[in-house]
């Protein structure tokens, strides 16, 4: 990238070729966060693989309602876990996620924030294997995100959705 982009820049960039969007009917892992200020929501799907007796990230995807930034975020960083273990990712925190598109302006830093959310619920029985209940149970891993919030969507799974603190 040009080191003279600007953030919106960048965030168009990502936009024009988004990555890793969608459901993952095979995931081991989902997570959902809304954020009740904006009223947008992402939620992130995990598939883990065996790598040197480690776990780690085979592959992440996302769907969003939510703003660009939000999804130019997610499209990065699910990029940036492949290969990830557990632990790793359970430390990224917002800026690394956003960390391509150069400083976030103060007012869409929580957009970052929704994406790094939407990670640790997912990664939250990973990390927490008594944290109950399982996100795998609170969404199927195939739902998809407009399916589970649209009133006349059939249901496969209980909608959990962890808001934004
Ligand atoms: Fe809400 Fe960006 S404005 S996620």
């Amino acid at each position: 990238m040009d080191p003279e982009d600007t953030a919106e820049d960048r965030i168009q960039a990502a936009l024009a070729n988004p990555q890793n969007m969608g459901e993952m009917s095979d995931a081991d892992a989902v997570g959902t966060v809304g954020n009740p200020e904006c009223g947008d929501m992402v939620r992130m799907w995990l598939k883990f693989t065996e790598k040197d007796g480690k776990k780690i990230i085979d592959r992440a995807t996302f769907q969003s309602f939510g703003c660009q930034t939000a999804i130019a975020v997610a499209s990065l960083a699910t990029g940036m876990l492949k290969g990830k273990t557990v632990e790793e990712a359970r430390q990224l925190q917002s800026s690394d996620l956003s960390k391509p598109l150069g400083p976030l302006p103060p007012m869409k830093l929580h957009c970052g924030d929704m994406v790094e959310g939407a990670l640790r619920d997912a990664l939250r029985h990973e990390t927490d294997p008594a944290a109950d209940p399982p996100p795998a149970q609170t969404a199927a891993p195939g739902n998809t995100l407009l399916g589970d919030i649209h009133p006349s969507a059939p249901r496969s799974g209980k909608l959990k959705i962890v808001k934004l603190k």
